[in-house]
């Protein structure tokens, strides 16, 4: 199992979801986030050159995932975001320990993908 985190545009949020939604992918987190992608910005001050980062508003995805899962929500993540532009975001995959499933107590594959009835 990993955990899929996506981070990219807000105003790629919709079209991230219906490529995720496309590509069965079901049960995920998503946060608003600010961050940061290595642009810099240069500010002069009276002390000399200083550097200020400039945060942008992005939306986070997370999403566990059962292995073959992986390359279809990379794609879908990729497919949704992309514009092709500077700062169209990054896709992190970690390796994912354990899943347990409140309800029932089930755990890992059994529970990472959310039942039909609910
Ligand atoms: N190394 C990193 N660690 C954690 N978060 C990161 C990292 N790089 C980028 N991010 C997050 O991803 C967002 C989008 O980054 P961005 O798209 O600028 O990545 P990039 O690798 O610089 O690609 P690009 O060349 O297209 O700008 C950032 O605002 C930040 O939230
Ligand atoms: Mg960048």
């Amino acid at each position: 199992m990993k955990l899929v985190i996506g981070i990219v545009r807000p105003e790629k949020t919709n079209d991230v979801l219906t490529a995720l939604y496309r590509a069965d992918v079901r049960g995920l987190t998503m946060s608003r986030v600010q961050g940061h992608g290595g642009e810099v910005e240069r500010v002069e001050t009276y002390r000399g050159t200083t550097v200020q980062m400039g945060m942008a508003d992005k939306t986070r995805f997370e999403i566990a995932v059962s292995d073959e899962f992986v390359e279809p929500t990379i794609s879908a993540l990729r497919q949704g975001a992309l514009t092709g532009e500077v700062g169209d975001g990054k896709i992190f995959v970690v390796p994912l320990e354990q899943v347990v499933r409140i309800r029932s107590g089930e755990s890992d594959v059994a529970a990472v993908t959310p039942t039909k009835e609910g």
